[in-house]
């Protein structure tokens, strides 16, 4: 990465698995790509409740080609392939 885009972005580490995401947003997009694949339906479910709250009213949660979550619909909505917008009704 050129250090002039280096400079503009914040590296930190985060688990999922944590209770609290302390990461501010929210954000217009969220890249989780092919990291829940690791997670029973539950845990994900847990995982995208705490995750929603770091995304804009329009923002966007990118997924893998092989990820749906479809069984937490009032979270999240697909938007496309692998697209994700917030749930209405979601709080921020
Ligand atoms: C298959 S790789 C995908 C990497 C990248 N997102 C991509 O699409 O190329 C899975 C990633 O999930 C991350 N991961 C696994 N468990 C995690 C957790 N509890 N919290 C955060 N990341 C986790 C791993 O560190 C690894 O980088």
């Amino acid at each position: 990465m050129v250090p002039a885009l280096r400079a503009l972005i914040d590296f930190r580490p985060l688990n999922l698995l944590t209770p609290r995401y302390d990461v501010g947003g929210p954000f217009e997009a969220l890249f989780c790509r092919n990291v829940m694949i690791y997670f029973d339906k539950p845990t994900q479910r847990a995982i995208l409740s705490r995750l929603v709250p770091h995304l804009a009213e329009d923002g966007l949660l990118y997924t893998g080609h092989s990820e749906n979550y479809l069984h937490a619909a009032d979270l999240i909505q697909p938007c496309g392939r692998t697209l994700y917008r917030r749930a209405k009704g979601t709080r921020a």
